[in-house]
C-alpha cells in the first residue's frame, strides 16, 4: 500500500509508458469500409460522413490502392446498384456494382484482401434485408438469396463474405452454398452479434439503404440484450463461421469483450457509420481533438478484445500510426 506502492512509477516519462503499455494498433487490425455506385468517375462525399464517399468502380481502385499503400490489408465493399427491386436482384447480379468492383481490385490491386458486406438491403426497392411477405421479413426465403449473393461474390473473386443480414441459419446456409460451389477457401465472417442501432443511421445515407417501412427491429438485436450475444455468436460458430463481428463497437464493448472470452475465433468490431459521424461532427465544433478521441476509441475496442476493427477512421488512424 501507499506509500510504498505507487502506480505513477510506470507513468513517468513516454519511455517507460511506451514499455508497460498493453494494447497496441496497427494498421494490420483494420478493414476500410467502400461503397461502390454505377457510372464512371464519381466520388461523391456522403454528407454525414464527411471523409466518406460513393465511388464508381475506376475511383474504387485508385481509392483502394491509397488504402492498400497505407498498410491497411483490407477493405469490404458495399454496393449501391443503379435500380433496386423486390427481391434486390442487384445483390447477385454477376455484372452488379460489387461484383465489378471486386474484379477490379484483384485485377489492380492484387495483395488487398477484399471482403463483401453480403445482404439484401441495399439492393431491395423497400430497404429491408430480406424478402417481404405480409409487410414481415420471411427469414427462410431469404437464405437462399443470401447463398446466391455470397456466391456471386465468390465467383467474381472476393477473399471473405461477411452476412449482416441477421437471418437465422444464415451462415449454414452461405458455407453449404459456397462448398456446392467449391469456394471450400472462402471465409465467413459474420455479423454475428448485430444489434438494432440508431448508430446506423448515417450509414443508411450512405448506402440508400433506409427501410421504406417499419425498423429492422424483428431481425437484429435487442441493445438491452447481453447474453443473447453469446448465443448468437455460438450459433454462428457451430454453423460455420470464422470470425465473429459485433456491431456496433463503442457502445458494445462489454459484448465484444464477452465475446472474446468464450469463444477461440478472431472477434471483429464494427465502429459504426454514427460512431465516426459524431467524433467528426465533434470536432468540426472544435469540441474535442479528433485525432486523440479517434486513437482513443481505436484503442478502447481493440482493449475489450477485437482483433480486427472495421472503421471510417482506418486510413487517418493509420497515418497516425505510419508517423
Ligand atoms: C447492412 C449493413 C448496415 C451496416 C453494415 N451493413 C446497416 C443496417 O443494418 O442498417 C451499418 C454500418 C454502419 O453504420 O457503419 N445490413
Amino acid at each position: 500500500m501507499f506509500p510504498l506502492l505507487r502506480p505513477r512509477r510506470l507513468r513517468n516519462g513516454e519511455t517507460i509508458r511506451r514499455m508497460v503499455r498493453e494494447t497496441s494498433l496497427s494498421p494490420d487490425d483494420f478493414i476500410y469500409p467502400l461503397f461502390v455506385t454505377y457510372g464512371r468517375n464519381v466520388r461523391k462525399e456522403i454528407a454525414s460522413m464527411p471523409g466518406c464517399f460513393q465511388e464508381s468502380v475506376d475511383r474504387i481502385v485508385k481509392h483502394a490502392k491509397e488504402v492498400y499503400s497505407l498498410g491497411i490489408p483490407s477493405v469490404i465493399l458495399f454496393g449501391i446498384p443503379e435500380e433496386k427491386d423486390e427481391t434486390g436482384s442487384g445483390a447477385y447480379d454477376p455484372h452488379g456494382v460489387v461484383q465489378k468492383a471486386i474484379r477490379a481490385l484483384k485485377e489492380k490491386v492484387p495483395g488487398l484482401y477484399v471482403i463483401t458486406d453480403v445482404c439484401m438491403c441495399e439492393y431491395t426497392s423497400h430497404g429491408h434485408c430480406g424478402v417481404i411477405v405480409n409487410g414481415d421479413v420471411k427469414n427462410d426465403p431469404t437464405l437462399e438469396l443470401l447463398a446466391r449473393e455470397a456466391v456471386s461474390h465468390a465467383e467474381a473473386g472476393a477473399d471473405m463474405v461477411a452476412p449482416s443480414d441477421m437471418m437465422d441459419g444464415r451462415v449454414e446456409a452461405i458455407r453449404t452454398a459456397l462448398d456446392d460451389s467449391g469456394f471450400h477457401e472462402v471465409p465467413i465472417m459474420s455479423y454475428a452479434a448485430k444489434y438494432a442501432s440508431a448508430f446506423y443511421g448515417p450509414f443508411r445515407d450512405a448506402a440508400e439503404s433506409t427501410p421504406q417501412f417499419g425498423d429492422r427491429r424483428s431481425y437484429q438485436m435487442d441493445p438491452a440484450n447481453r447474453r443473447e450475444a453469446r448465443k448468437e455468436v455460438m450459433l454462428d460458430l457451430d454453423e460455420g463461421a470464422d470470425i465473429v463481428m459485433v456491431k456496433p463497437a463503442m457502445t458494445y464493448l462489454d459484448i465484444i469483450s464477452d465475446v472474446k472470452e468464450r469463444c477461440d475465433l478472431p472477434v471483429a468490431a464494427y465502429n459504426v457509420s454514427g460512431e465516426y459521424s459524431m467524433v467528426k461532427a465533434a470536432a468540426k465544433l472544435g469540441w474535442i481533438d479528433e485525432e486523440r478521441v479517434m486513437m482513443e476509441v481505436l484503442t478502447s475496442i481493440k482493449r475489450a478484445g477485437a482483433d480486427l476493427i472495421l472503421t471510417y477512421f482506418a486510413k487517418d488512424a493509420a497515418k497516425v500510426l505510419n508517423r
